[in-house]
Order: C-alpha cells, then sequence, then structure tokens
C-alpha cells in the first residue's frame, strides 16, 4: 500500500499499522525534507515498519506516482479521503445517533482536512447539524467536502469555520494551544496540535452560531502531540478555576 501527507499524518500511521496487520508493505510519501528525528507519528511509522520516501521539494502526487510504477501497490489518496472513505464517518454518525440519543437536536463539531471525515457526518446526520473547523490542509475546504457529497448537499449549505487556520496547516496558534491546556486541565482530555486541537479553539471561542447542545467530536490524533515537543516549553495558559 502507498499513501502519502504531512510529515505527522495521523492517517499514513493507521495505513501503515493496518498494512502491518494485514502482512502488506507500505510506503508512506510525507511531504518535504527528512525529518531530524522519529518523534510522534514518525516513531510509530517506523515500528510497524512502513518504508518512509521524502518528497522534498517534489509535490507529493509526482513522487506517489513513481513509487507506484515502480512496484504493484494500491495507492490510497492524500490523507486517506476518497468518496468510497467516506462510508467511516457515516457509519460514526450512526454510532453518535445510537449513542447519543437526543442526538438529532444538536449540533456535531469536528476537525475539517481532506474532507472525508466531515462528509461522512454530514451525509449521515444533515449539513444543518455538523460545522467542520478548517485545519488548512487543503485549499478550498467547501469544494472539497461537496465533491465528495457528488452533489447530495448545495456547497452553500455546508457549516464551515475558517476562524482558526492562521498561519496555515499544521502551525500551532496560541488559540490552539490555549484549547489543548484548558480542555487537558479542565476535562482530562488530550487534544492535538494540527485537528482536535483547532476544532476546540473554534468551539471555545465561541465563533459559530450554535444552540445549547454541541457534541465536540475527538477524531483521535493523539500521536501528533508528541511531534510538538515545543508545546510544553511555553508558558502554560493560567489555570481557571471552576
Ligand atoms: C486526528 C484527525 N482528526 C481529523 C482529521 C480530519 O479528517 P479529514 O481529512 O477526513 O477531513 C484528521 C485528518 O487526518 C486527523 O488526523
Amino acid at each position: 500500500m502507498i499513501t502519502s501527507g504531512a510529515p505527522q499524518s495521523n492517517h499514513a500511521r493507521l495505513t501503515a499499522a493496518a498494512a502491518a496487520r494485514l502482512g502488506l508493505a507500505c510506503v508512506l510519501v510525507l511531504g518535504g525534507p527528512p525529518a531530524p528525528d522519529r518523534r510522534g507519528n514518525l516513531l510509530l511509522d517506523e515500528l510497524a515498519g512502513a518504508e518512509i520516501v521524502w518528497s522534498g521539494d517534489r509535490p507529493l502526487a509526482e513522487v506517489v506516482a513513481v513509487e507506484a510504477e515502480r512496484r504493484s501497490a494500491y495507492v490510497i489518496p492524500f490523507g486517506g479521503t476518497s468518496s468510497a472513505s467516506v462510508q467511516g464517518y457515516v457509519d460514526c454518525g450512526r454510532e453518535l445517533r445510537a449513542q447519543v440519543p437526543d442526538i438529532d437536536g444538536a449540533e456535531v463539531v469536528v476537525a475539517l482536512g481532506s474532507g472525508g471525515t466531515m462528509a461522512g457526518l454530514v451525509r449521515e446526520m444533515g449539513a444543518e447539524r455538523v460545522v467542520g473547523v478548517d485545519t488548512g490542509a487543503v485549499p478550498d475546504p467547501r469544494a472539497t467536502v461537496a465533491g465528495l457529497l457528488d452533489g447530495q448537499v448545495e456547497p452553500g449549505a455546508l457549516r464551515i469555520d475558517g476562524s482558526q487556520v492562521g498561519a496555515g496547516y499544521g502551525v500551532v496558534t496560541d488559540a490552539v494551544r490555549a484549547a489543548l491546556y484548558e480542555t487537558a486541565r479542565e476535562e482530562g482530555v488530550f487534544l492535538d496540535p494540527t485537528y482536535t486541537g483547532r476544532a476546540m479553539a473554534a468551539l471555545l471561542a465561541g465563533s459559530f452560531p450554535h444552540g445549547d447542545r454541541v457534541v465536540f467530536l475527538h477524531t483521535g490524533g493523539l500521536p501528533g502531540l508528541f511531534g510538538h515537543p515545543e508545546l510544553g516549553q511555553l508558558t502554560p495558559a493560567r489555570r481557571t478555576p471552576r
């Protein structure tokens, strides 16, 4: 299997793990120059036996095409998102319905990267119930999510919050850092700085209108936190007493 992503891609790490489980070889094409060390997801990629190919200055898609031609490989698209993979979060929407009985009146807040997660939830729950918080992973998230829904939903009906992109994908902002600290100290729940931290920062900022019930969907990605040890060396946000 071959897939591609950012150096701290959670999707790439999960592909490496799935390939290991299935006894398949796995090549991960990761963006940019070789990382100086194996932190966070990169450590797990290595543990799972994936071969890492760094794209350097070349576009990821170009390197994936070269690697795929050299072997007989199944290529999983960037971020794991395709019209088939959307089904994963259709199933998640169904699980939410089963686990949260009054979910139909609530809004679900989720991180938006390459779009499959939000698209699946929208297909299952309806566009009005889902708020995607853009992480800056793709240039036009609205068109990306709408494209995955095969014309079922008007792009304008999708609720996308762009307030947390900051300097761009993967760059930690003050709001994200504050959200990581606050959620850990108030709830004992740990977030990652690229996806769930951005979604929580938007929720805490109250930057979209919402009713009295909100479901924050934690999509995982915790290993990405360990790719950012500098987060622990910054002055921690002040603890807010309950
Ligand atoms: C932890 C985490 N949450 C959310 C997302 C967003 O998912 P999608 O790419 O389907 O928009 C990702 C994507 O990699 C992720 O790693």
